[in-house]
């Protein structure tokens, strides 16, 4: 089985020998990676920035009057910089560095929910989301006493767009906080509708972009959007970072999420006053390190190219929808390859996802099993759990035979 004509616009087998993860065997078998989505590898071009850091520029930021505390300020910023054009932002006060997408979705609840929500106003998510942008919007809500409502999907895993007329009738809407891509099925989401739904209705847009940031362009200014989180480890970067757009005007007006040293100007017994943005949204040492590798990442993307990555891995998509499709008692999840990322979910009749997985595990195939972090969506499409095979720069079509193997002898040892 070969993937149909290499029409892949990147050649993925030479960026995977950029990463070291590959040069190993794992339990006597090379390693076939389906498990992009849950976070991604990294290429030795981060790796060696982040050591790099480390052993000539490390110190903290914003404190040392010293040329090494200087110089590690300079990288951390300029890391800032990187991140400003990787979303088009129009300032680099706009980008706040978190630890990951959770921290900038629970930043913006926190710190604009509390202030600007109340009884009768209405938080708008939807049945789609990561427990990440659905339970700190939940939680706000039942603080502030708003109302909080999901759109729901269809069967196939799409936005039930019908809702929003409805929804936009019954008013009060103050934040419509949708994902761009689903992490379960992969549905690319029409967020440019939602953003324009939101800006009518008068609510702010919060975006999160966790699965759509390593794998597509993203424009902040063209969206139109308030809001949007990503994670540095899902897109080749390391753990531990992560980046919150945030329109300036809104960050402005907004209460700091958490106080305490780096995010005050002035401080005395009778009253604290807030450093200026991005800095009073990062409180305490932030992830200087992390920054300048997740800085890196950026380059290292940047030089093959968003839309590249995005057209590999939809040949990936197209290629494995085919081959699971072929597969007896297979059901597959999510909505048409026009619109889905590169994200498969499926199911294998009376094998539990888990026991595919570890089945798998033992052919040296990594794919994830269970919720997803999604229960919401399990729940609409009747399922307690899917086992989920995920697609990035480095997956190659032979990984998605390997898989089909593996799906295979499971259906051998189950029978
Ligand atoms: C769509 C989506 N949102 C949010 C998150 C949470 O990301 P993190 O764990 O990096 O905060 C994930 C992680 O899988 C995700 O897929």
């Amino acid at each position: 089985m070969a993937l149909k004509q290499s029409t892949a616009r990147i050649d993925a087998a030479r960026i995977r020998a950029d990463f070291p993860i590959f040069d190993q065997l794992v339990g006597g078998k090379p390693l076939a990676f389906l498990d992009s989505a849950v976070s991604a590898h990294k290429p030795r071009f981060v790796l060696e920035a982040l050591e790099e850091f480390y052993e000539h520029s490390y110190g903290n930021v914003g404190r040392g009057v010293y040329a090494l505390a200087e110089r590690a300020n300079a990288a951390y910023e300029q890391a800032r910089e990187k991140v400003r054009e990787f979303v088009n932002a129009r300032s680099p006060r706009e980008v706040v560095f978190t630890r990951n997408t959770t921290e900038g979705i629970n930043l913006v609840a926190y710190a604009w929910g509390l202030d600007n929500l109340g009884p009768g106003d209405v938080v708008l998510t939807t049945e789609l989301e990561h427990h990440s942008n659905f339970v700190p919007w939940q939680e706000v809500a039942r603080r502030t006493g708003a109302t909080f409502k999901a759109i729901p999907v269809t069967a196939e895993g799409e936005l039930e767009l019908e809702a929003l007329d409805e929804l936009g009738r019954a008013g009060n809407v103050k934040v419509v906080a949708v994902t761009a891509v689903s992490n379960s099925l992969g549905t690319i989401v029409p967020v440019e509708r939602l953003i324009r739904f939101a800006h009518e209705h008068g609510a702010i847009a919060v975006i999160d972009a966790a699965q759509a940031a390593p794998h597509r362009v993203i424009d902040v200014q063209a969206l139109d959007c308030d809001f949007l989180a990503f994670s540095g480890h899902k897109m080749c970067g390391p753990s531990g970072v992560g980046v919150l757009y945030g329109r300036s005007e809104l960050l402005e007006r907004m209460s700091p999420f958490q106080t305490g040293g780096g995010m005050i100007r002035r401080v005395s017994v009778e009253k604290t006053t807030w450093a200026g943005l991005p800095h009073k949204f990062e409180a305490g040492t932030p992830p200087v390190a992390e920054a300048v590798a997740l800085g890196a990442a950026i380059d290292y993307l940047g030089g093959i190219g968003l839309e590249a990555i995005a057209a590999h891995e939809h040949e990936l998509t197209a290629y494995t929808l085919e081959q699971l499709g072929e597969q007896p008692g297979l059901t597959l999840y999510g909505p048409p390859l026009e619109r889905r990322a590169g994200i498969v979910s499926f199911n294998l009749e009376g094998i539990h996802p888990h026991d595919v997985a570890q089945i798998l595990d033992a052919e040296g195939v990594c794919v994830r099993a269970g919720h997803h972090c999604n229960q919401p969506l399990m729940r609409r499409l009747g399922v307690a759990a899917t086992t989920r095979a995920s697609f990035y720069l480095y997956s190659l079509p032979e990984e998605v035979d390997r898989l089909v193997v593996g799906l295979e002898r499971a259906r051998k040892v189950f029978a």
